[in-house]
């Protein structure tokens, strides 16, 4: 666990007081310009956090890409390209960004139930032989992916993302493998994706794949979904199309602070256990992990702006802080909860019930009832380095937040991103 308190009770992520990173920033080696909200990342634990599931596959052969829209940051990409990880991406933005980190080509999977010439052309293009495989969402899908390979002159490896009709107990709006989802290609749809990539000559089948929904907090239903995927592929290869491949996706869930009994690893040794006792033995087995790598390793450090009360609601008191849903959509989107904790010790006394919210004109941008004894005057909002930054916007005229990247005590990167004042000289530049 990266956040943890010290002997004074100050919150502390990956070895450095948090509070000390804002009132004294050099000697951590952050500058002195550093203010809240800012994300701060553990880098050490996220590598260690890769390592401990990558040790749960055992000896099978795998491959671990990390889901880059869970946490898209250079240092985060990089630290996992140097761990060996390849990558997932959804646009020819994050394709290019893995490749930039360092991520071979040939570790490297693009999905999307939507993708533009320009994400194709981006995979396809990728280095000497193009990416490791584009997943297929759609029968639609096939005869441009190949229209594209034509026009470059390559080979595209290619998968289907199967639909395998899961129903995963998470979130509605992160559940992927129903049949109501839009994603992947339906059972039924089967028979027709497998002869349309069998009629293009520059499509090159490789694997098959399925991602049922995220933040899985169990692991019936992932294993469920991968036994559909190894009984198609067994099909397939008794059919005559040996497959390189089976990928399960992503999906591992985290402990938000309500409990999660299963680790990343749990799920790699029921995944490697299964295909050692299938028909596909010794293929290697694709995973796409995004927030069980990074969520818990990041924090979203935040000022109190002001404490109100009304006289309407009296029970009622109100933490106003300087982030916002726009700096963290989670809890808007999905009513997602997060802890948020004091960064400095906690006065002594009782503790009370505030409601955190954030500056933004709307009433969802609301983190919820926490427990604070006083007012807090800073504060972490705890298991943001999923899915926070990568979804910020610059809502309200708000200037996206910085982030700290910190590892072996110190801080080894700090990312400022625009003021809000280039934000407004963007914005009024328009049609000048
Ligand atoms: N692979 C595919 C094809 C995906 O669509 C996703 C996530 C992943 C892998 C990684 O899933 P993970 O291991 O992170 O659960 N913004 C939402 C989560 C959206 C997930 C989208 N797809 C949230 O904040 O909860």
């Amino acid at each position: 666990m990266s956040f943890s308190r010290d002997d004074r009770g100050s919150a502390v992520l990956g070895g450095v007081p948090l509070a000390s990173l804002f009132d004294s920033p050099e000697p951590w080696g952050a500058p002195a310009e550093l203010t809240t909200p800012a994300y701060v990342y553990d880098l050490d634990a996220m590598t260690a956090e890769a390592r401990a599931l990558d040790a749960g596959f055992g000896d099978a052969p795998r491959l671990i890409a990390f889901a880059v829209k869970a946490n898209s940051a250079g240092p985060i990409v990089r630290a996992f390209a140097a761990c060996g990880l390849g990558a997932e991406a959804v646009s020819a933005g994050e394709c290019q960004l893995a490749l930039a980190c360092g991520v071979a080509p040939e570790r490297l999977l693009m999905s999307g139930v939507g993708k533009s010439r320009r994400d194709l052309d981006a995979a396809i293009g990728a280095g000497e032989q193009g990416i490791f495989a584009i997943q297929l969402e759609s029968v639609e899908e096939i005869p441009a992916v190949a229209a594209r390979a034509r026009a470059l002159g390559r080979t595209a490896r290619v998968s289907i993302r199967v639909n395998p009709s899961v129903e995963a107990a998470t979130h509605a709006h992160i559940a992927t493998g129903h049949d109501e989802a839009k994603f992947g290609v339906a059972l039924v749809d089967l028979p027709a994706a497998w002869d349309a990539i069998a009629r293009e000559p520059t499509l090159s089948l490789a694997g098959i794949g399925a991602h049922i929904g995220s933040q899985l907090t169990r692991t019936d239903e992932y294993l469920r979904g991968a036994r559909t995927l190894l009984d198609l592929a067994a099909e397939r290869e008794r059919a005559g199309t040996p497959l390189r491949f089976v990928d399960f996706g992503g999906g591992y869930g985290i402990d938000y602070g309500a409990g999660c009994d299963v680790r990343p690893a749990d799920f790699a040794r029921a995944a490697a256990q299964l295909v050692a006792q299938s028909p596909l033995a010794g293929r290697t087995i694709v995973v796409e992990p995004g927030r069980a790598l990074v969520a818990a390793h990041g924090v979203l450090c935040a000022t109190t702006i002001i404490a109100k009360r009304s006289r309407s609601t009296p029970e009622r008191r109100w933490l106003l802080i300087d982030a916002g849903m726009n700096d963290l959509l989670r809890p808007a989107l999905y009513a997602a909860r997060h802890r948020i904790e004091s960064l400095e010790p906690a006065p002594a006394g009782d503790p009370s019930t505030w409601r955190v919210a954030g500056p933004v004109c709307e009433s969802s941008d609301d983190f919820g009832d926490h427990l604070f004894a006083g007012v807090p005057a800073r504060v972490a909002i705890r298991d943001s380095g999923a899915y926070g930054y990568t979804m910020a916007s610059q809502y309200n005229g708000r200037a996206l937040p910085a982030e700290v990247f910190l590892s072996g005590g110190r801080v080894m990167a700090v990312h400022m991103p625009r003021r809000a004042e280039s934000w407004a000289d963007e914005r009024a530049r328009i049609g000048r």
